[in-house]
């Protein structure tokens, strides 16, 4: 007798437990059980810590696009349209590097949010409607001071995920990420930057800092968005 397939087993593999990318590599695929894990969370604390959720394969690939060596492809961030250098470099001191599907890292790694955009959209009803991420680089000593991603009102930004890319990181290293609790600002969370971790938070709910390192830090800030209008992208928060 034949066998029958779901729709969904036909189209996108017998694996029960994954959801499909925009992608035809398979390596970008991520469990419900995960995509539940966040959006529930998303929708209680506002917030999550979550190691190694991203393929091994995937996060090699940003590693060694990270830190390439050949070309310098970062440059100093932004903050607002209206504050000039002086004040940006006495908030932030990272350098970025915009991702686009230029190369396979770039190109997984949107696909790979773009699977988890849709997802939570289907859970959460939020409308996201688009994902901008960049590289960052913080050199020895670089900071980021306490900031929000998003301003209620003043922002497409709702939720933000930052993505470490570091092996080898120790609390030796300082580079945390601290989160401060909405109302009070007490310390929620002191996070460090290690290789493979990815944090997800309401963009506009959760003040953040980068605390300075002692090596060389890079991550992946990101941020899923309700429009696309936004006309330049020289200022992200
Ligand atoms: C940012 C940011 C946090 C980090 O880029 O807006 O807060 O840990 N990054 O790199
Ligand atoms: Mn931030």
């Amino acid at each position: 007798m034949a066998r029958s397939y779901s729709l969904k087993q036909v189209l996108f593999g017998t694996d029960p437990g994954s959801v499909p990318c925009h992608n035809a590599t398979a390596i970008n695929m991520i469990s419900e059980q995960q995509i539940d894990q966040i959006a529930d969370a998303l929708a209680t604390e506002g917030y999550i810590i979550l190691d190694h959720v991203l393929p091994e394969s995937l996060l090699a690939l940003l590693v060694t696009q990270a830190i390439a060596p050949e070309v310098n492809h970062y440059k100093a961030a932004g903050v607002g349209r209206d504050q000039n250098l002086q004040q940006i470099a006495a908030i932030r001191k990272d350098e970025i590097s915009w991702i686009d599907n230029t190369n396979a890292a770039g190109k997984d790694y949107l696909a790979w949010m773009e699977c988890l955009r849709r997802e939570l959209n289907r859970r959460l009803f939020i409308g996201i409607f688009d994902y901008e991420c960049h590289y960052a680089h913080y050199a020895p000593g670089d900071y980021y001071k306490t900031h929000l991603d998003a301003f209620k009102g003043n922002t497409n930004r709702i939720v933000t995920t930052v993505l470490y890319l570091n092996a080898d990181w120790t609390s030796d290293n300082g580079g945390e990420l601290v989160m401060y609790a909405p109302e009070s600002n007490n310390v929620l969370q002191k996070i460090l930057p290690e290789f493979g971790r990815l944090v997800i938070f309401l963009s506009d709910k959760f003040p953040h800092e980068v605390l300075p390192a002692n090596k060389h830090r890079y991550s992946i800030a990101g941020w899923f968005r309700v429009n696309n209008s936004s006309s330049t992208r020289v200022d992200p928060a």
